[in-house]
């Protein structure tokens, strides 16, 4: 079966402060949507809601995933149902090698009895790692603990790669990227685009999506979408910024710092 992922008027709050102000989103396998908006406009905070952060409330609303309620789910449970999210801010975790991390997420979706042998999982990893140009050394080395931000970003991706997640999100992955390593992770990407697997691309960038080419191009102000379109619309936001939606809606600040 296709997947499909859908937001239905979700909204979230920390620390008693609403950020997301009701969120409709409608993700079917094979699609690639783009999401942009300025600084401070709940982006991150959408994936991390979606993700099931702990500090991140949900007041209302429903997000499913091939009808099950994620919600309802813990952020292991999302990610054995196939979520997964590629952070804009990696974390390190020191004392965990990159192998053993990636070893144990993998498991962690299988049943028992099921595991992945090591000899399998090496030889998995170390092909991904050869498509993504990662130096073998990054297997053993902890966690994101000292990975300049370009290494970091790749190695995101390279767990993407091995985990086959069902709904992709992806927060700024090209930040901090070089040229020929946008056009890696891009390529890292798009050989990922399935049918059963849809992606959520938060960038502020055309330039990424001049590489992966998106189905839909969301902008988010204010804590809500306030405008979709095809890719020419992240063209257009590129050309001209921000000023003529914000017109076009009466919004005069589109953070969502004030109430
Ligand atoms: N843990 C938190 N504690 C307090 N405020 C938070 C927290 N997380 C997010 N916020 C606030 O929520 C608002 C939206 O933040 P968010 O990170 O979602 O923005 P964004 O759209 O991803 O911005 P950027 O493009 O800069 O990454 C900001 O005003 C931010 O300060
Ligand atoms: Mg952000």
């Amino acid at each position: 079966m296709s997947t499909q992922f859908e937001i239905q008027g979700l909204k979230s709050s920390i620390e008693g402060k609403e950020i997301l102000k009701g969120i409709d989103l409608k993700i079917n396998g094979g699609e690639v949507h783009a999401i942009m908006g300025p600084n401070g406009t709940g982006k991150s905070t959408l994936a991390s809601a979606l993700m099931g952060h702990p500090k991140y409330e949900v007041t209302e609303g429903t997000v499913t995933l091939n009808g099950e309620d994620v919600l309802d789910m813990g952020v292991d449970e999302r990610a054995r149902a196939g979520l997964f999210l590629a952070m804009q801010y990696p974390s390190e975790i020191t004392g965990v090698t990159n192998a053993d991390f990636l070893r144990s997420a993998i498991n962690a979706r299988r049943e028992e009895g099921n595991e992945i042998s090591l000899i399998k999982f090496v030889r998995q990893m170390e092909k991904k790692m050869k498509e993504l140009e990662m130096n073998p050394e990054f297997m053993h080395r902890y966690l994101n603990e000292g990975f300049s931000g370009g290494e970091k970003k790749r190695n995101e991706i390279l767990q993407m790669m091995l985990l086959e997640p069902k709904l992709v999100i992806l927060d700024e992955i090209d930040s901090g990227l070089d040229i020929d390593a946008l056009r890696i992770v891009a390529e890292g990407v798009n050989a990922m685009r399935a049918e059963d697997r849809g992606f959520l691309i938060i960038t502020h960038y055309q330039r990424l999506l001049d590489y992966i080419t998106p189905d839909f191009v969301h902008v988010m102000m204010q804590g809500r979408i306030v405008k979709s379109g095809g890719p020419e619309l992240a063209q257009r936001l590129e050309a001209e910024g921000y000023d003529w939606v914000k017109e076009e809606l009466g919004i005069v600040d589109e953070t969502v710092g004030q109430a």
